[in-house]
């Protein structure tokens, strides 16, 4: 019975991929079928998702739309065209909020910077940066990455490679960067990386939400709100990961809340201030002219919180997972990085001392990753929907009842944008003749979003990668294991499918 609706719904779709493939159009394009709309092709190409929307908009000149069942009201308009994407998220940034479509689907997100529209996003921005502009942020971030890496990463690299086992690495640089993101964040441990590899509830809760979010998008929102309704299906598992992130972090508050009491003089930590008492003073003064705060406003510091520790969680590993899988299969890559880590880094063992010198001249290294970001962007698609009819510089007209949706994935692998070696991978096309990195504009790279909501944690990002991705050159060896192909999986973050099955071994 739970699984009823879902169940109908397959049965459904799999008789239109069959009528599809019967009737196939053969130029690559969906077909606009009478009552059921473009469905059939997305059906039919769900498993292939992002690969299926390069070859789409390669063909549509960059723009495509697509046209949901008749009686669903379902117009989506997907673009990769960077006069678009400037005209969206820059130029006329006012008529394209999150909006209460946005709002609806990632509920989980409450008021949290993600989430909001003016005033409080402007609250929630301006306190984010507040945080990761803080004069010892940064020296805060590198000691808890270094001590991380020390205490968790390297004894279980050390441990495999010792005992010639397999390992699942995506799985490894996801418990590193939940560890050290709610660390850095929110001043708590969960504690996830260790040799023991135990299974962590709240981790575990956050993956189920980006799942159920992903169906929420690809579904009619009539069909998941009854589900939401019925509590059952991926809505039912969405209500209980929901409520063990809650768990998870009141729980953090209510620990943070008594080390307060207890320590009046909580300002004074090794950072100097730390996010929750950022957020709970400004919440206790009131001084942020934000309207509907109240003191003791726990729903309001949970929601601000759960956002950056969601926003900065998975984007870090994925993008680590994808850096060390190309460079598997790009060893003259590999060997120019292990050089360049090797010559920046020869009179040091680690970044404690001089850690923004040492990553400004990792040249290479930031290139690398930014290639990596350029063909497997963590945040894999962005929605937006106009408060008023637009025409964009594309030529398109946009409604309110249409939603936008910019495929990051496909963005980085047009030939019109990146040239006709969109597909490789190549550091080079980042660096300038001069030998520094290459400035290219956000609305053309949108791995990190353009405009005035551009990533809050991008020099944070750059930073951890760098140190992860140097100590691991420097130390360890990682061969994928025979035969493994990266896949990406279907989700809002572009996990791979089958995780990162490596080995290891030992350098020096
Ligand atoms: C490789 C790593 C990262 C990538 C690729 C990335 C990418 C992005 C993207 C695409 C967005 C826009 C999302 C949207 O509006 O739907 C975003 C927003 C954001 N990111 Fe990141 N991010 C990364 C790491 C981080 C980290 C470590 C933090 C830590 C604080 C962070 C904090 C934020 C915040 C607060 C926003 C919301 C900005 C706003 O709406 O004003 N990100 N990021």
């Amino acid at each position: 019975m739970d699984y009823l609706i879902e169940i109908s719904f397959i049965f459904v779709a799999v008789s239109l991929v069959f009528l599809y493939n019967y009737y196939h159009d053969k130029n690559g394009i969906p077909t606009n079928w009478p009552i059921v709309g473009m469905l059939p092709a997305l059906f039919l190409n769900l498993h292939n998702i992002h690969d299926y929307v390069v070859e789409v908009v390669e063909k549509t000149q960059l723009n495509f739309v697509f046209k949901g069942p008749w009686l669903a009201n379902m117009q989506i308009f997907v673009t990769v065209d960077p006069a678009n994407v400037h005209h969206i998220m820059s130029k006329n940034f006012g008529n394209y909020p999150k909006g209460p479509k946005f709002n609806e689907i990632f509920d989980v997100l409450g008021d949290g910077i993600s989430n909001s529209d003016s005033p409080m996003w402007e609250y929630q921005r301006k306190m984010a940066k507040s945080f990761v502009n803080h004069s010892k942020f940064h020296e805060n971030l590198v000691k808890k990455v270094e001590d991380k890496i020390e205490s968790g990463l390297k004894p279980i690299l050390d441990n495999v490679s010792n005992q010639g086992i397999e390992i699942d690495l995506q799985d490894l640089f996801g418990r590193l960067t939940f560890d050290t993101s709610c660390t850095v964040l929110i001043d708590f441990d969960p504690k996830s990386l260790s040799i023991e590899m135990p299974i962590v509830p709240s981790s575990k809760a956050f993956d189920d939400l980006e799942e159920a979010i992903l169906y929420r998008h690809a579904m009619p929102p009539s069909i998941w709100k009854f589900q939401r309704w019925l509590s059952i299906g991926r809505e039912k598992k969405f209500k209980q990961a929901w409520k063990n992130v809650d768990d998870f972090i009141y729980n953090c508050i209510a620990i943070k809340r008594s080390q307060k009491v207890s320590d009046q003089n909580s300002k004074n930590n090794d950072m100097g201030v730390n996010l929750f008492t950022l957020y709970t003073e400004a919440i206790e003064e009131n001084n942020t002219q934000t309207p509907n705060i109240k003191k003791d406003d726990d729903k309001l510091l949970r929601d601000s919180l759960l956002n950056l520790v969601l926003a900065g969680r998975d984007t870090i590993s994925v993008a680590l997972s994808w850096f060390f899988y190309l460079l598997s299969k790009n060893a003259r890559v590999e060997t120019k990085l292990r050089e360049e880590v090797e010559k920046i880094m020869s009179h040091t063992q680690d970044f404690s001392n001089n850690s923004r010198e040492l990553c400004n001249k990792l040249v290479y290294l930031h290139a690398s990753l930014c290639e990596t970001l350029r063909l497997y962007p963590p945040v894999v698609f962005e929605s937006k929907s106009p408060v008023e009819p637009d025409i964009l510089p594309s030529g398109h007209t946009v409604s309110p009842n249409m939603q936008i949706i910019f495929s990051l994935y496909a963005m980085g692998r047009m030939k019109s944008i990146w040239g006709d070696d969109c597909h490789e991978f190549k550091p080079e096309r980042w660096i300038s003749e001069e030998g520094n990195i290459r400035h290219e504009p956000s609305y053309k790279f949108l791995a990190f979003n353009a405009g005035p909501r551009t990533c809050v944690g991008k020099d944070m990002a750059f930073t951890e990668m760098k140190i992860v991705a140097a100590t691991v050159l420097r130390n360890y060896r990682i061969e994928p294991v025979d035969g493994f192909q990266g896949v990406p999986d279907i989700s809002i973050i572009l996990h791979m499918k089958y995780g990162f099955k490596v080995k290891v071994s030992h350098l020096r």
